[in-house]
């Protein structure tokens, strides 16, 4: 059952799906490697206990999670999710890390939250995707325990001139080619809005401005 917060997992397993997710780990190494994989080790270092890390991908964050870490990652991509367990099998991490094959709107997600809400909920370039993020930032104050908070690194619409123009005008084209992402996508605005306020935050620019937060809605 979906509700109108809709995940991914509607997408049938296309030859596209696979070729986006065999290419994301090869197109991505040089930013991950000079900007973006010190951003996620400091982000996720804080974690402890019950964390759901939303759209885990090829499973780029997980061998950066301590020990103390017992992490449920949700994925809708099957060719996203082939990559993931692969990685689990080939690097050893630290941390427990259970897998579901389902996304951000899906019955089972919100059934397995616990009882007492997460410690943590990490998003890594992900809020760009998630079709309704307005209701995906709700189901996060559900799920979160009281004190809980939200890390996210994201790349966010960049307020200099004439990029948020470019943004704009390819986010229609490159939100095809990209399996949903929004190049266009205020999340950080989103997240306030919507009722999150940082306790720590970044913005930092390489072809795209980037948003790296540690938030809480309490
Ligand atoms: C750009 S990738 C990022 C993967 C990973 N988080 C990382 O940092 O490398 C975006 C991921 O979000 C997933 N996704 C899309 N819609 C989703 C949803 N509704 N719930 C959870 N994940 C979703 C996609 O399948 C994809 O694997």
């Amino acid at each position: 059952m979906k509700n109108k917060n809709q995940s991914n997992t509607a997408s049938p397993d296309t030859l596209y799906s696979r070729l986006f997710a065999r290419l994301y780990n090869p197109v991505m190494q040089g930013t991950e490697a000079n900007h973006l994989l010190e951003k996620r080790a400091t982000l996720l270092s804080r974690t402890r206990g019950k964390v759901l890390e939303v759209g885990i991908g090829t499973g780029v964050n997980f061998p950066l999670y301590p020990a103390e870490a017992e992490v449920l990652g949700i994925e809708p991509s099957a060719a996203m999710m082939a990559y993931a367990r692969k990685r689990i099998q080939e690097q050893q991490g630290k941390a427990k890390i259970t897998l579901m094959q389902a996304g951000i709107g899906d019955a089972q997600v919100a059934a397995a939250a616990p009882a007492t809400g997460y410690d943590f909920i990490v998003t890594t370039l992900v809020l760009c995707t998630i079709p309704n993020l307005e209701a995906t930032i709700r189901q996060f104050k559900d799920w979160l325990k009281p004190g809980g908070q939200l890390l996210v690194l994201e790349h966010i619409r960049d307020e200099r001139q004439p990029h948020r123009w470019l943004q704009r005008s390819i986010t229609p084209v490159w939100k095809h080619l990209a399996e949903g992402c929004h190049l266009d996508r205020p999340t950080d605005q989103l997240l306030k809005e919507n009722g999150f306020h940082a306790i720590e935050e970044q913005y930092f620019r390489y072809w795209v401005t980037f948003y790296w937060a540690v938030l809480s809605w309490q």
